[in-house]
């Protein structure tokens, strides 16, 4: 069953066409990655699908559990299980750790704080002291953010960059919740241009220049990293990050 279907989606901008007639199925339960060179408008995808402003004037569709919702806002998209945990840390500056993780959950439990902080590999009795501020560290910020959607069980999460600014030990826990997101039955699409990352995930996709090139198996998708390019006919300089 897919949980998301992408139909003939384009997206313009001043003139510039940003993602370019894009098809995507997502099946539910599995863990897929958008893939691609930097500027390859993987952001951009996520954020259309979620509604952002600024990019909800495109053509096509996106339909959600077999339903349109291009006219729904951010916050419908949201109450539907849509999330997305953006690259930087966006939501609720200042928050105790406790009040953050328990933010979008309806049964507040708060046993469900320590099971939520244990899976990231946080002690509870050190972090629920805390607040989600900036005397937490990139990948302390992200693990509370993962425990956050972890405690609220969405049935689509995006994970934009989510290896970014996070330390390695950190960045074994992400993998690890990500992996527990599935157990749950969360659908999850990892937005990213790591091939750490890719291998975390069932199922790809690559996008060049707002094109989609290729989806199937991610070993389907090792090409691009080895050959430190997308395998399509965009003539521009190759991606040697
Ligand atoms: N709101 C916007 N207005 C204008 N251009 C944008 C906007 N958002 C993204 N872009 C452009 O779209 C292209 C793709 O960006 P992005 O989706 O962030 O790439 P990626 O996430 O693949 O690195 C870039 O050239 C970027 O400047
Ligand atoms: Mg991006």
């Amino acid at each position: 069953m897919n949980i998301l279907e992408i139909k003939n989606l384009t997206l313009k901008k001043d003139n510039r066409i940003l993602l370019d007639n894009i098809n995507i199925e997502i099946w539910a339960g599995y863990v897929h990655a958008i893939v691609g060179p930097n500027g390859a408008g993987k952001s951009t995808l996520a954020n259309t699908i979620m509604g952002l402003s600024g990019y909800r004037d495109f053509s096509g569709d996106i339909l959600y559990e077999g339903r349109s919702i291009k006219n729904l806002s951010i916050d419908e998209r949201a109450r539907l299980g849509i999330t997305l945990v953006f690259q930087e840390p966006a939501r609720f500056e200042g928050l105790p750790v406790d009040d953050f993780i328990l933010a979008g959950v309806k049964d507040k439990k708060t046993n469900l704080i320590d099971e939520a902080l244990l899976k990231v590999g946080l002690d509870p009795i050190k972090y629920r002291q805390r607040s989600v501020d900036k005397t937490l560290s990139g990948g302390e910020r992200k693990r509370i953010e993962l425990a956050s959607i972890y405690a609220m069980k969405p049935k689509l999460v995006f994970l934009d960059e989510p290896d970014s600014g996070v330390d390695i030990d950190s960045v074994k826990y992400i993998f690890e919740i990500i992996k527990e997101f599935k157990k749950n039955g969360t659908t999850v699409i990892l937005v990213t241009h790591s091939q750490e990352v890719l291998k975390q995930s069932d199922h790809g996709f690559l996008l060049c220049a707002g094109k989609l090139i290729c989806k199937g198996e991610v070993n389907k998708l090792f090409e691009y990293f080895t050959g430190k390019c997308a395998p399509c006919n965009h003539v521009g300089k190759p991606d040697k990050e």
